[in-house]
This record gives C-alpha cells, structure tokens and sequence, in this order.
C-alpha cells in the first residue's frame, strides 16, 4: 500500500512572514492522517520553517539543492546543509530548472545520490513539452529521463524516491491532462522503474501528477490506480486549498 503524497511547490513566491503566516495557520489545523503533506519552499524561508513546523503533521521540503558538500558554487545550497538544517524533501529536477537553469539528467542523478545518502526524500520531476506530447517522442522521452534519474541508485534506495510526473504544457495554464492521460503516463514510468528494478520496487515507488491540479480536480486524479499524489504549484499557496487538496486525497 503506498500512502498518498501531497507537496505543494511554492516556486518563488511569498515572502517570508506570508511563509510563516502560512505554516502557522496550518499547524492550527486537523490534517488527514492518512496522507503525507509537505510544504517545499524557497531556500531563505526553509530554516523558519522547518522550525515553525517540528511537532506538525506536515514536513518542509526544498525546491532545488545542490550536490557537492561544500565548495566555490556561487550562490548554490548544498544537500548536505538541507539535510543539516532538517529538511523532509527535495525537488529535484523540476521542468523549470531543467529549462530555464539548464539543468542536466546527469546533475539531476547526483543530485538524487547526494539526497539519497543524506537521508532526504528526492521527488524527482519528470515531464514532457506540448511539441513532444504532440510529436509522439513524450514515451521515449520519460523513459530516458526515469533512466537517467535512477542510474546507481540501489535496489533498497530506488523505492524511498518519489516522481513527480509534470507534463510542461499542464504547468501553470489551467490545461490539466486528463485523469486517464496522466494515470497512462504514471502507469508507464512505473513500468519502467520495474524493467530497472523490480515488481516490488515498482510496487512501493510512489508517482505523482502534477499540473494544474486544484481542489476541483484531485479526486479524479486520486481514483486512478497509478497515481499517489500530486506536486501542487498555484493551488497549494493558501492553507484553505492545501487542506482541500490533502481531503480530496484521502
Ligand atoms: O511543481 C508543481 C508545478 O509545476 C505545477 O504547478 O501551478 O500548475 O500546479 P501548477
């Protein structure tokens, strides 16, 4: 049985006392015990947050983290000092790094290793464009991305990864893929991860959608088979709609 797993990804929004306005809202409220919650959050706001948030039922995760320990990175945080500070998880990946901060699968694997090892949950990002959906290439593509993503991540490590599955064209413009289109696509990455690993570790990883994904619609996504959360831009920067995702979850 794979719990469900909502994170809301903040991008670069809020300031940091809406951040801690927000935490300290939901602190106040019942969450579904049922569900795995977290916040991911700018890097400044992180420290803040994981304090504000010790004794909840949610966990605080980065947006992005770098995998060398130390060293000249300019402006770069490392994994190891999310993991020092007591971050749950760590985006990794993302389409937006990926396009914008030409972010590579060979980063975004170290990056994976270096969370792996330090004991914070990678939720490594997946996903095609509207151009590759519409070309046909989208399979060959996630299929080279989960590959890539996994490579010497071991048998005992591959299943404590979480993927988020992002088709870019869904991200942000209201355009959700169906429920059976992104269950298709859940449904093929765990195929994948079997043909790396195993039935059982395709089994325990868990997939989730993200896209566009509000209130309104997280049921829908919920009832397919395939599909074990979701990563939530827009819809997860106000408590009243984080707690109606993680409801809608249940
Ligand atoms: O990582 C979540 C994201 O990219 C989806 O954003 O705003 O479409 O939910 P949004």
């Amino acid at each position: 049985m794979r719990k469900p797993i909502i994170l809301g990804n903040w991008k670069m929004h809020k300031t940091l006392g809406e951040a801690i306005e927000f935490i300290d809202e939901l602190k106040t409220r019942e969450l579904p015990k049922s569900v795995e919650a977290g916040i991911c959050a700018p890097f400044i706001h992180l420290s803040d947050l994981v304090a504000g948030s010790k004794d909840s039922d949610f966990g605080i995760g980065a947006e992005n983290g770098h995998y060398e320990d130390s060293g000249a990175f300019t402006g770069e945080v490392s994994i190891a000092s999310l993991a020092d500070l007591g971050v749950d998880y760590v985006i990794i990946g993302h389409s937006e790094r990926r396009q914008f901060f030409a972010e590579t699968d060979e980063a975004i694997n170290k990056k994976i290793l270096k969370s792996l090892e330090k004991n914070v949950v990678p939720v490594v990002c997946v996903g095609e464009s509207l151009e590759e959906r519409e070309d046909g290439s989208y399979e060959s593509l996630i299929k080279r991305q989960i590959e890539k993503a996994f490579m010497n991540v071991t048998e005992t490590d591959a299943s404590k990864v979480v993927v988020a599955y992002e088709p870019i064209w869904a991200i942000g413009t209201g355009k959700s893929a169906t429920s059976k289109d992104a269950n298709d696509m859940c449904k093929f990455i765990r195929e994948t991860i079997k043909e790396l690993y195993s039935d059982s570790v395709a089994e325990a990883v868990r997939i989730q959608y993200g896209g566009s994904v509000k209130p309104e619609n997280i049921t829908e996504y919920m009832a397919e088979a395939d599909i074990d959360g979701a990563l939530v831009g827009g819809a997860s920067l106000e408590v009243d709609g984080f707690i109606a995702l993680l409801e809608g979850a249940k």
